[in-house]
């Protein structure tokens, strides 16, 4: 790994990093035993396979085999490189990564991303002091006001004001020797068409960050304050910026969800910001964008397998629009969501200032699961005459093929099937037409587990890798008997081998020499043994090494002493005699008396 924190940075934030806190903010955890479980973030499941030891400080995912240590959870998590990984611990922990000793050389190595995350954290100040200003930002801040903002939702969400200028922010930030690529690459601004400098992307429009769950700036939303088109410019998709896997007010709701097991998925960056004022802190906005698989994953990890996720949409339509194209993607990511949708003409923004809170939840509890929500919704939309009764079910079948549960999808079937009062077999059969087209995918583990559980020898393998990662102190010992050669699977041989040249030493912990693995299938295997309970003392491990030993040398025998049979059949006297003497060499080293 190259890179240019200091060893004692890094080993500092080791020291305090809790990878058990670090992953509960991506991910619901309980205690289960000795160690956590939780739902994998890295792949779609039902039930928990995601194991956080805090003891060793490392996870692993029994479904996707995906592990680590708290670095590489980040790294994995936010798609970002270690230094990054290592400077978003410090800035959790407070502690600080020294940069000044860097060569410029160094300093240009520093990741494109952290540089990225600092020039949107630049802009952001720059847009919040131009709002702030009684001068240049009072139309921003009157309007704001006008519509309903406090000082502390102001404040809180850190909005700002883009003047009425074409490179306010592109001067301030070359004040700051912000580099031009850099803050093009950024999306903040934009080259002229004649190659002659510059000009700013957001002007006079306020300015919403946009945030990921480190608090991070990855982007920005502006909207216009008149009637000008278009009403919202967000920043381009950038190596930081990606909408499909952001949700605005991430960073405020986590919490919030997380306490109350319920989270609101709601417009706009205004609804957003009009449930905090009204006390539903539990809210994220999708920005323009339909939901997707990593939305799903990101709401999961907030509110949990069991969570109540709540779907706002301000009109049937849609609603119905969205909550059709939704139900594979909740589907497939084993979540559950409501639809709420609002009275006609209103957004959560407007309702909730027209008829308060309490009304809000009147209708949250007045949500209707997915399909039932299209259901209904058909029904009414399309009527029961007989025309009426086959749109209906042209318009649900896609969705009921879309659930995985027979039991729960039976039950739909039954329910509509009643409800037309038609045959449930002709719906079923549409269903199954439906089923036919689509090709769902279903998350499917690795046959990884099953062969490891019929290979005994695998097994045996894996033990005396988890015994040299448990008690480092035994793998001398390994090495010095040569134990691993016998190894036939040809990971373990591999991570044994590395971890004895690594030269691991006594006081290593595990979590370290599953660091020290770079490639991600062998530290998720490590991952995996490191989890493993060794209960033996160092009695118990020579006796377990030993009867690895012989178990190999009555292999080894048996092999050959079939080998000298099949040579004698065949009459091949050249191979005898190689055999002869290699069954005498043996049993000189002792190998055939055991
Ligand atoms: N949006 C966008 N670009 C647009 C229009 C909308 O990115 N040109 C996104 C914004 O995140 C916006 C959301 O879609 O907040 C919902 O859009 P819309 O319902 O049109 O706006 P509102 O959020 O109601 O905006 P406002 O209340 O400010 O009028
Ligand atoms: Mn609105």
């Amino acid at each position: 790994m190259i890179h240019s924190i200091p060893q004692d940075t890094i080993q500092r934030i080791k020291n305090v990093a809790n990878i058990v806190d670090v992953v509960s903010e991506h991910v619901v955890l309980k205690k289960a035993g000795r160690n956590y479980l939780g739902l994998c973030p890295f792949h779609a499941e039902k039930t928990p396979s995601f194991t956080v030891s805090a003891e060793k400080q490392i996870f692993y995912c029994f479904g996707c085999h995906t592990g680590g240590n708290v670095f590489s959870f980040l790294m994995q998590r936010e798609g970002v490189a270690f230094p990054e990984a290592v400077r978003a611990l410090a800035g959790k922990y407070g502690i600080e990564v020294p940069t000044e000793h860097l060569s410029p050389a160094q300093k240009e190595r520093l990741s494109e991303n952290e540089q990225l995350y600092r020039v949107n954290e630049e802009a952001m100040r720059f847009f919040q002091r131009t709002l702030i200003e009684p001068q240049s930002g009072q139309r921003a801040m009157s309007y704001l006001v006008g519509r309903g903002m406090t000082r502390k939702i102001i404040d809180g969400f850190q909005l700002g004001f883009a003047p009425e200028r074409w490179d306010a922010l592109c001067r301030k930030l070359q004040e700051k020797k912000v580099p031009n690529e850099l803050m093009v690459k950024a999306g903040l601004v934009i080259p002229r068409k004649d190659h002659n400098g510059f000009y700013d992307r957001f002007r006079d429009r306020v300015i919403f960050p946009i945030m990921n769950l480190s608090q991070q700036v990855i982007g920005f939303g502006g909207r216009v304050m008149g009637a000008d088109l278009p009403k919202y410019l967000n920043s381009p998709e950038t190596p930081i910026y990606n909408k499909s896997r952001c949700l605005y007010g991430i960073h405020k709701a986590n919490r919030p969800a997380r306490a109350s097991g319920r989270v609101y998925v709601v417009e706009g960056y205004f609804d957003v910001l009009a449930m905090h004022l009204y006390g539903f802190e539990n809210a994220v906005a999708t920005l323009g964008t339909a939901l997707t698989p990593d939305h799903v994953q990101m709401l999961k990890g907030m509110v949990g397998a069991a969570g109540q996720v709540y779907l706002v949409y301000d009109s049937d339509q849609a609603g119905i629009k969205a909550a059709q194209r939704s139900v594979r993607v909740f589907e497939e990511g084993f979540l559950d969501a409501r639809i709420l949708v609002l009275p006609k003409g209103h957004d959560p923004d407007t309702y909730l200032r027209e008829h308060g809170p309490d009304d809000f939840l009147k209708w949250a509890d007045k949500a209707q699961g997915m399909i039932s929500f299209i259901i209904s919704t058909a029904i009414n939309t399309h009527g029961l005459s007989l025309e009426g009764k086959v749109k209906v079910v042209a318009e649900v079948q896609e969705s009921l093929a879309a659930v995985h549960d027979s039991v729960a999808r039976a039950l739909y079937i039954q329910q509509l099937a009643e409800r037309l009062q038609i045959d449930e077999n002709a719906i079923l059969e549409k269903v199954r037409q439906a089923t036919g087209r689509s090709t769902p995918h279903v998350a499917k583990a690795t046959d990884f587990r099953e062969r490891l559980e019929v290979n005994d020898g695998r097994r045996l393998e894996q033990q005396i890798v988890a015994m040299m990662l448990c008690y480092p102190q035994m793998i001398p010992e390994v090495l010095g008997r040569n134990l691993v050669d016998y190894f036939e699977d040809d990971q373990l041989r591999n991570i044994a081998r590395m971890l004895g040249q690594r030269g691991a030493t006594q006081q290593a912990s595990a979590a370290d020499m599953v660091s020290m693995i770079e490639d991600p299938r062998y530290r998720g295997l490590m991952a995996q043994l490191a989890l493993e309970e060794c209960h033996w003392d160092r009695q118990g491990c020579e006796r377990f090494l030993s009867q690895f030993e012989a178990h190999h040398r009555r292999r080894m025998r048996e092999d050959l002493q079939r080998q000298i049979e099949a040579a004698e059949k065949n009459k091949d006297t050249e191979l005898l005699s190689t055999l002869l003497r290699k069954k005498q060499q043996q049993a000189g080293r002792g190998l055939i008396n055991s």
